[in-house]
């Protein structure tokens, strides 16, 4: 049965591989946290990797109680992470390796430090600068809404810390944070709200980026009368009808107005949805012809390893993208998640949100690597673009031992620490196995401790070892550029395909004909007549459980 045909247009973005680099823990020039400068000079690596494009998460002025996604100047880089000028070096750096720069951008939310809001707090109710956040009068919150980060959606301004002895003490407004406290929702009924946006994506193209990512992309328009609700976060369930919250009609109107600023760009510059929405068709809407570029395929990194579940979500993926003319994009790890190599070595692999801690049953951490390596290759054959985030090219579990006077995560605090947060992903790479911190800043300073036995996956103990997860991903990343698998047509083979099996046909401009099979459970015998061009793991006359293998004739 077809499974895809390759998706019109030969811009970059409708087959990229992009890397996601998370700013604080990448690599230091100075200090326990990640900076630019060390973003510049460990380039290299990501050039070698094979990548297209690096998405880079804010680096921007910020107070971090979010990670950067409290951003209080959308205009200039946190001194924590360097300076304008470092970002401009970054960015060049980046261009002369062959390597597009996508930055992050937060329009759902400011930092509560950010000019504005500093601004709304003291004008007073009912004023200009209150308008462009969500404020709302009354004895009681406006709704039930919770934040997503634990505890209700709403604040009261006399509440907050800073609320004593100041002129708005006794001010009883309440605002909209969906997130933490310190991220009052912006309102995008104010063409103000709209303007600045705009402004700020020209701020960044003029200084050369290739495109946005842009944060909670669903959120930015909220239903009208703020209404109860009672269902899950993304849809309602059985309705299909999207929480008050998100997936709301007005939102596509920004993303048309945006497209309209990119395309005054040279270059194919991007815009790509960070939304956790579903189904398919729904997120799809957010990549029409007029709209944003890519959205990132949640429903792919949230499936359980199961034969079945992968083969149901790349079918609807690959339905509901083609359907508008839009890459599918495939990820399965990122900053907000449990690591897949983690993930895959638990009882439930699916299991997406709330970290691991060393309370909680521990992951096995050779199947779930055997299945992380087995599970990349499936991604890296599938046309479209892939997602990867930083480590997950060297095999990097989730720390899991955290203890938790080391957390950092306002998750982990707003729920009194049950749930664990996001630290488990973001902890600093390892670069070199025998240096201090393995080499992630000149001192071996790192703002979350590092695994000891990280030591081995350490990039310099990987580099030459033909057999490790970094050549498994290079060679991937090599074959699948020479071939342009990204622009394939799929086909699965209905013969190989069982309760534990995927197998599909790959033919495209640079290979006329490539098989490939990935096993959960079972193991399968290598189909005739094929010969094996790469593996996860060791092949002989048979594919063993949890691997895949492309073979090619
Ligand atoms: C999604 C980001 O990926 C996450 O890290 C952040 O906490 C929320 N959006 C809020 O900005």
């Amino acid at each position: 049965m077809s499974l895809h045909v390759p998706s019109p247009g030969p811009e970059w973005w409708r087959t990229a591989v992009i890397h996601q680099v998370y700013p604080r823990s990448f690599a230091s020039s100075g200090g326990p946290v990640g900076d630019l400068a060390g973003i510049t000079a460990r380039l290299p690596h990501l050039a070698e990797l094979g990548v297209d494009a690096v998405w880079l998460s804010p680096f921007y002025v910020s107070p971090q109680n979010d990670g950067g996604y409290d951003v209080a100047d959308y205009r200039d880089v946190d001194p924590l992470f360097g300076t304008l000028a470092d970002a401009d070096a970054l960015i060049a750096r980046a261009h002369a390796l062959g390597l597009r720069v996508i930055v992050d951008l937060v329009p759902n939310h400011t930092s509560d430090q950010h000019a504005w809001f500093r601004a709304a707090l003291a004008a007073g109710p009912g004023s200009p600068e209150r308008d462009r956040y969500v404020f709302r009068e009354g004895a009681e919150p406006p709704n039930n809404w919770p934040s997503i980060f634990g505890g209700p959606a709403w604040q009261r301004v006399c509440d907050r810390a800073d609320a004593a002895g100041s002129p708005w003490e006794d001010d009883r407004s309440w605002y909209l944070h969906i997130f933490d406290v310190t991220q009052p929702d912006l309102n995008w009924e104010n063409p103000e709200v709209w303007e600045e946006f705009r402004s700020v994506l020209r701020f960044w193209l003029d200084r050369g980026v290739d495109g946005f990512r842009v944060d909670v992309a669903h959120g930015l328009v909220k239903r009208v009368g703020l209404p109860d609700w009672h269902g899950r976060y993304h849809m309602a369930e059985g309705s299909g009808e999207p929480a008050p919250m998100f997936d709301q009609e007005g939102v596509h109107q920004v993303y048309r107005d945006w497209h309209r600023v990119l395309a005054e760009y040279d270059g194919e510059r991007v815009l790509v949805a960070e939304a956790w929405i579903d189904p398919p068709e729904r997120l799809a809407r957010y990549v029409r012809p007029d709209e944003m570029h890519q959205a990132f395929n949640f429903e792919f990194l949230a499936s359980p390893w199961d034969a079945a579940a992968l083969r149901s979500v790349i079918e609807a993926s690959y339905r509901a993208n083609d359907a508008v003319g839009a890459p599918t994009t495939w990820v399965l790890s990122n900053h907000d998640v449990v690591r897949h190599a983690s993930r895959y070595g638990l009882p439930f692999t699916g299991k997406v949100d709330g970290g691991i801690g060393p309370a909680d049953p521990q992951p096995d951490a050779a199947l779930g690597l055997r299945r992380a390596r087995a599970a990349s290759l499936l991604m890296l054959a599938l046309a479209g673009s892939a997602y990867l985030y930083q480590g997950e090219e060297l095999g990097l579990p989730e720390h899991t031992t955290i203890p938790a006077d080391a957390r950092q995560d306002p998750a982990f605090f707003h729920t009194g620490g049950e749930f664990l947060g996001r630290d488990g992903c973001r902890v600093p790479l390892p670069w070199e196995a025998h240096s201090p911190g393995f080499g992630f800043s000149p001192d071996g300073a790192a703002w979350l401790p590092q695994p000891p036995e990280w030591a081995r996956l350490a990039v310099d103990a990987q580099r030459d070892d033909p057999a490790s997860t970094l050549s498994l991903y290079r060679e991937a990343l090599r074959l699948r550029r020479e071939w342009d698998l990204g622009s394939a047509s799929l086909t699965w083979d209905e013969d190989l395909c069982g309760d534990d099996v995927l197998a599909f046909r790959s033919a495209g401009p640079g290979r006329a004909d490539m098989l490939v099979v990935t096993t959960m459970q079972a193991e399968v015998p290598l189909p005739a007549g094929w010969r094996v061009a790469l593996a996860s793991g060791a092949v002989t006359d048979v594919v063993p459980p949890d691997t895949t293998v492309w073979l090619v004739r």
